[in-house]
């Protein structure tokens, strides 16, 4: 057996797109992942697993229900983390403005995008190594200072919310060593980006991994894109 076992990463969201793909690299790169699906169905990251020889462990949880996210806390109560990321998201038609957007559709995209990743990185940050890293996956549309085009503004305006929200984090996080990444995975090709994007998945998620990777070592809050470029707030 070996005396240094393989680093372990917890991905959240990864029944398909870009969380998929983000497993699957993490795998190849030689970790151990435990990735995550919502309900009891079978998605593509179920075969991934199976071909996996046992590095892909799946785990279940919708993150927009607070007490599915402290049933997998629980569940997870012994384990270790070299990295915590939170892949999950949803988008809305792009077109609904402020004054179109339903009060439920708004809230769907702000508890799904803002609120629900936070409370995971809450729950799970003490499962989280003292050097390990902690990632979210944002949009360069969650720029404030980027947005002059304007359009997507409830899924924008949700991605800036993370960004804030993990900002205060950071902020509570002060001193310690871990380093703390906002991702912007470029426009890709999966169900939310659509076939018209600019990017293959596997082009963006070997950006995002080894951007990730670039961070190791280096305390505090970053907001990259795939290339590892810094995006302004
Ligand atoms: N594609 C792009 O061009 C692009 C650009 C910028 C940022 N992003 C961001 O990248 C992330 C992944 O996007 P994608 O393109 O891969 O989208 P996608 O193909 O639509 O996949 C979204 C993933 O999030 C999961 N998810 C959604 N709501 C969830 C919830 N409440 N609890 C748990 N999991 C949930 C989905 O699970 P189910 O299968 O159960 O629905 C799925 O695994 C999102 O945060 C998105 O905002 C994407």
């Amino acid at each position: 057996m070996s005396s240094n076992p393989s680093p372990t990463a917890l991905i959240v969201g990864a029944s398909r797109g870009l969380g998929l793909t983000m497993a699957e690299e993490y795998a190849k790169r030689g970790w151990h992942v435990i990735a995550t699906v919502r309900g009891t169905g079978k998605t593509a990251l179920h075969e991934l697993a199976q071909r996996s020889e046992g590095r892909i462990e799946i785990e279940s949880v919708d993150i927009a229900n607070a007490d599915e996210i402290t049933s997998l806390r629980q569940r997870l109560q012994s384990r270790k983390f070299d990295l915590l990321f939170v892949n999950a998201g949803v988008a809305n038609d792009p077109e609904e403005t402020a004054g179109a957007v339903s009060t439920d559709e708004f809230v769907r995209v702000m508890v799904t995008n803002a609120l629900s990743p936070m409370r995971v990185i809450e729950q799970f940050e003490s499962l989280v190594s003292s050097t390990g890293t902690i990632g979210v996956m944002s949009s360069g549309l969650g720029s404030v200072a980027d947005n002059e085009s304007g359009g997507w503004d409830v899924y924008r305006g949700s991605k800036a919310a993370l960004n804030t929200m993990m900002r205060s984090f950071a902020a509570r996080q002060a001193g310690n060593s871990r380093p703390l990444v906002i991702i912007a995975p470029g426009w890709v090709r999966t169900d939310m980006g659509g076939p018209n994007a600019a990017l293959d998945v596997h082009e963006s998620i070997r950006g995002v991994v080894d951007t990730i990777t670039s961070c190791a070592g280096k305390p505090g809050l970053r907001y990259l894109d795939y290339r590892g470029h810094t995006i302004r707030w």
